[in-house]
């Protein structure tokens, strides 16, 4: 797990070079999670003022067993199984840990494949395959490979279907419902909308773990691609966009620097005051979850709210009228 492949570091230079090219400027929110950077989002998941995922593990925890029974799957398929955790709640609700169910886990990082590998190992009698690969190469992969005549329940929990702009959303969600087949049901995980000051501290925490977070990728590309951002001199900023519904993360220079990053070939004018926009953090209505679902050709079979954090699960199956 030392070095990352070439064709990685490759793909991440051209990536920093066009994006950071744009007007105005940006960075995609995969390169957040180097080793450093899982870490402090793991920290973040801790903060009191970041409910979603302590949200979402009360809902799995009360609803699992209904959950399970309602997708009665053969096949579990997930996409970025963070330690494995919510997957073999899934599971041991259900009533399956002596079940050898076919797990198949989706994710670029080979070590969070290994970490959640080692969990369903550990408590269950899971039969784990992984996909080290993207979320569209993992579901094209699951459509070509063999899942014998059972029913296939695919899980994108976490909100990460947050990361997604609209457009990204319908096209995932289509990817998705190609691979499960008529029988099969995807489990999603959304944060909701909320009040302002509510989203504003849970990515602007006091304790500055998210401004530590959204840094990190210009130390990434400091020692990665031999760049030389002036890291102290860029602020974290959080934005509520009430039009687009997202959390926005952004990068901003208080001063004016020349940004030399070697190993993209690339030299970046910052002004004083310029950004870099790092993350969209879109947050959904319940109502906006089952509009995006049925525009992709899904219709919704259950959904569970938690109140408190206003978080969704909502379980939903390919819609066979379409
Ligand atoms: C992992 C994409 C769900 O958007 O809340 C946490 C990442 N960014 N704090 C999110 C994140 C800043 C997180 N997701």
């Amino acid at each position: 797990m030392a070095v990352p492949p070439a064709e990685t570091t490759a793909q991440f230079a051209a990536d920093v070079r066009y994006y950071l090219s744009l007007v105005p400027r940006q960075l995609p929110s995969k390169y957040f999670y180097d080793p450093l950077g899982s870490a402090l989002f793991d920290a973040i998941t801790h903060l009191p003022w970041y409910t979603l995922k302590r949200a979402e593990t009360r809902l799995l925890d009360v609803y699992a067993h209904g959950i399970f029974e309602a997708a009665n799957p053969t096949t579990l398929v997930e996409l970025g199984p963070g330690s494995g955790e919510k997957l073999l709640t899934l599971i041991t609700a259900g009533g399956h840990a002596r079940t050898p169910l076919d797990v198949r886990l989706v994710d670029i990082s080979r070590a969070a494949l290994v970490r959640a590998t080692a969990t369903l190992h550990a408590r269950s009698a899971a039969r784990v395959t992984t996909y080290e690969e993207t979320y569209d190469a993992g579901l094209e992969r699951l459509v070509r490979e063999e899942r014998g005549a059972g029913r296939t329940l695919v899980m994108f929990l976490g909100s990460n279907i947050g990361n997604f702009d609209p457009p990204g959303v319908d096209a995932f969600l289509r990817t998705v419902r190609a691979a499960l087949g008529q029988s099969g049901t995807l489990l999603l995980g959304t944060d909701l909308v909320k009040p302002e000051p509510d989203l504003l501290r849970a990515y602007d925490d006091p304790l500055g773990v998210t401004a530590a977070f959204n840094k990190n990728l210009l130390v990434r590309i400091n020692r990665e691609l031999d760049g030389d951002f002036d890291v102290a001199a860029c602020a974290h900023r959080a934005i509520w966009n009430a039009e687009a519904a997202r959390i926005e993360m952004h990068l901003v220079s208080r001063t004016s620097q020349q940004v030399g990053i070697r190993g993209a070939g690339f030299v970046l004018q910052l002004e004083a005051g310029e950004s870099i926009w790092t993350e969209s953090s879109y947050k959904y209505q319940p109502a906006d979850v089952q509009a995006v679902l049925a525009g992709a050709g899904f219709r919704v079979r259950a959904q569970w709210i938690d109140e408190r954090d206003l978080f969704a699960l909502t379980l939903a199956e390919a819609d066979g009228s379409r």
